[in-house]
């Protein structure tokens, strides 16, 4: 494939993240509501419906976040589903324990770190290299085996019941958002190329129509089967052969000893305490909470004066332009150093050594843009320089229960409708696509990765995904947060928990005030039209040297506050107005 080829790929892919340039913003009254008793938050309300659904039934945060999540694959397959993976950050309330699920997708047995270097791309359109679309581009699914485990280990229900909902949604139909409306006119083509997928079209359509039925018969019997057989009934026998039958017959590397061989990976998460909270999200293989973590910490070390916070207000450019600067130096550790945990080493510790985090801090200019290398601090000598790289898709849902249990579960298939094949139902992943595709080798979006990515057997690709629970003065939880949106995911889950809990913003304000995004490379400095900043704030940045691009919107986010007045407790739940989603509760 011709760097021309890339290069269009990536502007078409680029084209579909973002939308036609000055959309109008999205409407906003009721994104946002609060609860006594329980709440969930996902981006699409049917899904949040699902989880109240099962929460009312007796279930817990783990049974919701469950029920949620499968319902999500229905509702809005562009997004995740059962052909997918995720993280769960979950927090039990008798115990005060914190457990990390890693239920992301594993390369096959027969991955080598070059299998994407010479792949032609299977088909024309949006997205189209090998990692992006067609049987090499899929991981071996996570999500059926992470929602069995998190039902098994913490829920109260039995799995067939947490599959009602969805499973009801697959076999009734469901409206089709504007959301999987947008992203289905942009990937029609491909999808057509599927049975089940062309079967959602009208005849004729290039678009699945916003408030159209979505029925999903296929799906629907394989989740049955799930709630019947647990994650067995996914990973061994019928569906299984069915899994590698679709994936080798577009082209794939599956087969039944890789589905057989799929574990959930139980890992300890990361933390610190920043601004006066204790933070604790998602560890590799999520490059997300690394990145928040360590930019907060550098955000510190920059003194108040150059990053001023007035409670009540919004973030002026000063602090916008330190929150952006802090990034820079992360995101290219992230490129550097991070891969697979259980495949290559990591070198956390030495990342976060105070050392590093006051060398990055002492780089900053408060009135100047710096290059990211500026910021760049090799562990080893002779490092080459790096850049980074990004994507899209992907879910983020969150559930307090009346326990004051708390899960918070960011789930994806990667691109949109992940590889654009279905298997037994199910939407298969592109998560091959977080892979280095070659050292240096551009991703979705012209950017080049780095070696301890490369994909390998059974290696699991690094994410940006950052399920978050910060825990308020008292020591309890006080914001579930996270977000979709590919390496945006970081900054927005960020900057929401920021204007919430460092400018005391109502939770609903924090979440829809408009948020900048800077990744290093490429150095641009990136603002929302949906949501957009006020003239005077992005004057401020530019004159700092911010090379400016406004581009759709900056991820979205789903959060849930808690807060507690003796025995009162207020659960306000949040659904991004930037997707459309509206939260449920009691
Ligand atoms: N595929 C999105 C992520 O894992 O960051």
């Amino acid at each position: 494939m011709t760097r021309a080829t890339l290069l269009s790929a990536f502007a078409l892919f680029v084209l579909a993240a973002q939308g036609p340039s000055g959309a109008p913003p999205p409407a906003a009254e009721d994104f946002h509501a609060s609860y006594g008793e329980w709440a969930v938050a996902a981006d699409q309300t049917l899904a949040s419906q699902a989880g109240a659904e099962i929460l009312a039934a007796g279930g817990n945060a783990a049974d919701a976040a469950a029920a949620t999540m499968l319902a999500l694959g229905v509702v809005n397959p562009a997004s995740s589903g059962m052909g997918g993976g995720g993280f769960l950050l979950y927090y039990e309330a008798s115990s005060g324990e914190l457990t990390f699920l890693d239920f992301r997708e594993r390369a096959p047995a027969a991955a080598t770190p070059d299998m994407f270097e010479e792949a032609p791309s299977p088909v024309e359109g949006p997205a189209n290299r090998a990692s992006q679309v067609g049987g090499l581009a899929s991981g071996v699914l996570g999500e059926p085996a992470g929602v069995a485990e998190m039902v098994r280990r913490f829920g109260r229900l039995p799995l067939g019941r947490v599959v009602g909902p969805a499973a009801r949604y697959a076999e009734e139909g469901v409206p089709v958002s504007e959301p999987v409306s947008r992203m289905s006119g942009y990937f029609a083509a491909q999808m057509k190329r599927d049975a089940v997928m062309s079967g959602w079209f009208a005849e004729g359509a290039e678009a699945l129509a916003p408030g159209q039925r979505l029925v999903q018969p296929e799906l629907g019997q394989t989740l049955r089967a799930f709630g019947r057989g647990g994650a067995r009934a996914i990973y061994r026998g019928r569906i299984a052969r069915e899994i590698v039958r679709a994936n080798r017959a577009v082209g794939g590397l599956f087969t039944v000893e890789d589905l057989a061989a799929y574990e959930v990976k139980e890992r300890e998460p990361l933390e610190g305490t920043h601004f006066g909270h204790r933070w604790v999200t998602a560890p590799p293989p999520s490059a997300g909470g690394f990145t928040m973590l360590q930019s907060l910490a550098i955000l510190e070390q920059i003194p108040e004066r150059h990053r001023p916070v007035a409670e009540g207000d919004r973030p002026g450019p000063a602090f916008l332009h330190a929150l952006a600067e802090s990034w820079k130096g992360p995101f290219l550790d992230r490129q550097r150093y991070f891969g697979d945990p259980d495949h290559v080493e990591l070198y956390l510790d030495r990342m976060m050594a105070p050392e590093r985090i006051e060398a990055r801090a002492g780089a900053f200019h408060p009135t100047l843009a710096m290059p990211a290398a500026d910021y760049d601090q090799p562990l080893f000598p002779e490092e080459d320089a790096v850049h980074q790289s990004d994507n899209a898709g992907t879910s983020h849902l969150c559930v307090v229960d009346g326990e004051g249990n708390v899960a918070a579960v960011t789930t994806t298939v990667n691109l949109p409708f992940g590889a654009r094949y279905t298997a037994a139902g199910i939407v298969m992943n592109d998560e091959m696509d977080d892979f280095a595709s070659a050292i240096g080798e551009m991703n979705a979006f012209g950017l080049p990765g780095g070696a301890p990515n490369l994909p390998g057997p059974g290696k699991r690709p690094i994410s940006s995904m950052t399920p978050t629970i910060v825990f308020g003065p008292d020591g309890l939880p006080a914001l579930c947060a996270g977000a979709a949106g590919g390496s945006r995911i970081v900054t927005a889950t960020q900057q929401v928990a920021l204007h919430h809990l460092v400018f005391g913003m109502a939770l609903g304000e924090a979440l829809a005030a408009p948020r900048v995004h800077h990744q290093g490379a490429p150095d641009q400095l990136r603002t929302e039209n949906v949501m957009p900043m006020d003239d005077e704030r992005i004057a401020a940045l530019v004159a700092r040297g911010h090379a400016h691009e406004p581009i759709r919107n900056i991820a979205n986010a789903q959060v849930i506050s808690i807060v507690r007045e003796g025995d009162e407790v207020t659960l306000t739940a949040a659904s991004d107005p930037r997707k459309g989603g509206r939260p449920a509760g009691r």
